[in-house]
């Protein structure tokens, strides 16, 4: 090793020994005849001071030189800081180490940003230049915390008799729902592997070949809109297990989740977790991950919407739409007319709202608005009163279908408890959505989609309801919830023939299709197929969540920009036509 120590290591107790320190040149001064470096490493920073005697003039100019970010080693002793000179921020603040050699490993040309400036330059050049990035103290906590809770999650599967399989990154279409990644064949013309969306078939395979419980830290692929939760890349604790039920898993992720929080974070979240159906998720948050760290519940006042005379109220109710909202506490005070006129632009850009009906709690208690003159004071009365309103709050209100108005309302319960500061940033807040519908339905075509996966099992209490009122049968699903993301998902699943063609029937799938698809797995499930069920936990964002960040790139080392491009590889990119040939592709486009 070139070193004896690290930058972080060095303490009172080691004054007088004789230290090899090599690191970043953070920042230098120089002190006419000193020169003093402080020198980083991932570990942290240790004051170097360059200065006679135990320096001569030579080293001391060429120390002077040395550039910002430059490599170097110093040797030199371990010295007391002067009484007033120590520094409380650092751990290595009581000392510093007095150099009589000193070598610069290699230089650094002037960069584009240093990692320790105050102000953070914009993201694509942190993008671009992610070696500097990841140098920033903020990047590699935030490395060092994934790298732990990968190592915790590892530990708990092994404390608990998981094997760690690998399954192919070049395969077949996995029926994740987003489109695929696709890998041209050279040696069969036209045919092209897919990269995972995650390890669903394989893992379902590996219960069929007897190896019980299963898990995989595995790269998923998904060709789909980004945002700030989601890469087009991004890492899953994968896992499943034979003769469980959803409780089972349920049970294990939150033994998980205490571990986690407790050796990562030193926080107690207590087990077992909440937990709570999609139907209640909905009519009380309007979201099927709804963050529980405040209130601001939905509260459904379409029957007394049906008895006012408001057009807007009452002609939605009528209509078999519902009319909903929210409480907002103390805040009439705080949203003027305009903000409050920014919401209605917000709700009806983002959501497809008509509009925002609000009422302000007067002194008296009387509701006002400028619609209130629609009203009958006693429905006005009865729609405070199912709100809970008091002086001074804000009650808000969406008249429109079920759908518009959960996305609608957990739009601004999201937007106003931000904006309010309604939410702990210390608070870990994890809960368990279950009972998810097997089905949705895609309005354009009228077609049914599994919500989850076409291998998702039905609750066996509606399995009645399956081929004939597919909208009212619930899934053995289940999701983990952390601060109002959805950082896992799961399910138990379907092992016998019968229930697995009717799934595919009301999917659209005919046996040819699911033959061709996934053929492999329906064939398996065919040779001692055990009940199964599992789940995959999202790593990127247990990671972001963990760390109270908001943004998934803060947590990958080298994530893809909003547009899926690594700014710093300049991936992707154009291929030769060498290339494209061998492959038996010819491109409709050129160029970027
Ligand atoms: P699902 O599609 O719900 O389930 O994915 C599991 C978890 O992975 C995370 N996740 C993502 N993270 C970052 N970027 C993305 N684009 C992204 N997509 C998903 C989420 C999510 O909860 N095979 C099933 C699991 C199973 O049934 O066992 C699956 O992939 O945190
Ligand atoms: P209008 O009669 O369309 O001018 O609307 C009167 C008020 O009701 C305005 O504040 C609108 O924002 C609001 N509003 C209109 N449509 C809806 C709706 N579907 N849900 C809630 N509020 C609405």
């Amino acid at each position: 090793m070139l070193r004896t120590h690290t930058c972080g290591q060095l303490r009172k107790s080691d004054v007088g020994t004789e230290v090899t320190l090599c690191g970043w040149v953070e920042s230098k001064r120089d002190h006419g005849g000193a020169v003093f470096i402080d020198l980083r490493d991932r570990y942290g920073i240790t004051q170097v001071v360059i200065g006679p005697p135990e320096a001569n003039a030579d080293l001391i100019n060429e120390a002077g030189r040395v550039s910002a970010e430059s490599v170097i080693l110093i040797r030199g002793t371990v010295t007391e800081r002067l009484e007033g000179k120590t520094n409380e921020k650092l751990d290595t603040g009581a000392i510093e180490v007095r150099s009589e050699h000193f070598e610069v490993l290699n230089g650094c040309e002037t960069p584009p940003f240093t990692p320790s400036q105050s102000d953070l330059p914009g993201e694509d050049l942190r993008l671009k230049y992610r070696f500097l990035d990841l140098r920033r103290r903020e990047m590699q906590r935030a490395m060092v915390l994934r790298s732990t809770i990968v190592k915790t999650m590892r530990d708990y599967f092994a404390e608990h008799d998981f094997i760690d399989v690998e399954t192919p990154i070049l395969g077949r279409s996995t029926p994740e729902g987003a489109r695929d990644y696709l890998v041209p064949s050279r040696v069969h013309p036209a045919n092209f592997y897919a990269l995972p969306q995650s390890p669903q078939l394989y893992k379902q395979i590996l219960m069929v070949a007897g190896f019980d419980r299963y898990i995989q830290v595995a790269k998923c692929f998904r060709d789909e809109d980004l945002r700030a939760d989601r890469q087009p890349e991004f890492t899953q604790l994968d896992l499943e297990m034979s003769f469980v039920d959803a409780d089972d898993v349920m049970g294990l992720i939150d033994g998980l989740v205490a571990k986690t929080a407790k050796e990562v974070l030193g926080k107690e979240v207590r087990t077992p977790l909440p937990r709570m159906t999609f139907e209640e998720a909905m009519r009380r948050f309007g979201s099927d991950a709804p963050d529980l760290r405040f209130g601001m519940e939905i509260v459904d006042v379409t029957p007394v919407a049906k008895k006012t005379e408001f057009r807007v109220f009452r002609g939605t109710a009528d209509s078999g739409g519902f009319v909903r909202g929210i409480t907002v506490k103390d805040a009439a005070a705080k949203y003027s007319r305009r903000q409050i006129d920014e919401l209605t632009e917000y709700v009806k850009a983002d959501f497809g709202a008509k509009g925002l009906a609000w009422f302000r709690v007067e002194e008296d208690g009387s509701l006002w608005s400028p619609i209130s003159k629609n009203f009958e004071a006693e429905h006005l009365a009865e729609i405070k009163e199912l709100l809970g309103g008091e002086t001074g709050d804000l009650l808000m209100f969406l008249a429109d279908s079920w759908e518009v108005t959960c996305k609608g309302l957990a739009g601004l319960r999201k937007r106003l408890a931000s904006e309010l500061g309604l939410i702990d940033p210390e608070e870990l807040n994890c809960s368990w959505v279950t009972e998810f519908p097997m089905f949705d339905r895609d309005e354009e075509t009228g077609r049914w989609n599994a919500m989850h996966h076409p291998f998702t099992a039905p609750l066996e209490s509606d399995l009645p309801s399956l081929k004939d009122k597919p909208q009212d049968c619930r899934a053995q699903a289940y999701d983990l919830v952390i601060n109002g993301s959805e950082a896992g998902g799961g399910t138990i699943r379907i092992h016998d023939q019968a229930t697995q063609s009717d799934v595919f029937e009301l999917l659209g799938i005919d046996a040819e299709t699911a033959e061709d698809r996934f053929g492999f797995l329906l064939n398996a499930l065919k040779y001692g197929a055990p009940p199964h069920g599992g789940i995959a936990l999202g790593i990127d964002r247990w990671v972001m969540l963990f760390a109270g960040l908001e943004n998934i790139r803060e947590v990958i080392a080298f994530p893809k920009t909003q547009k899926a491009a690594d700014l710093m590889t300049e991936a992707p990119g154009s291929v030769d036509k060498d290339q494209l040939a061998e492959l038996h592709l010819r491109t409709a486009k050129t160029g970027k």
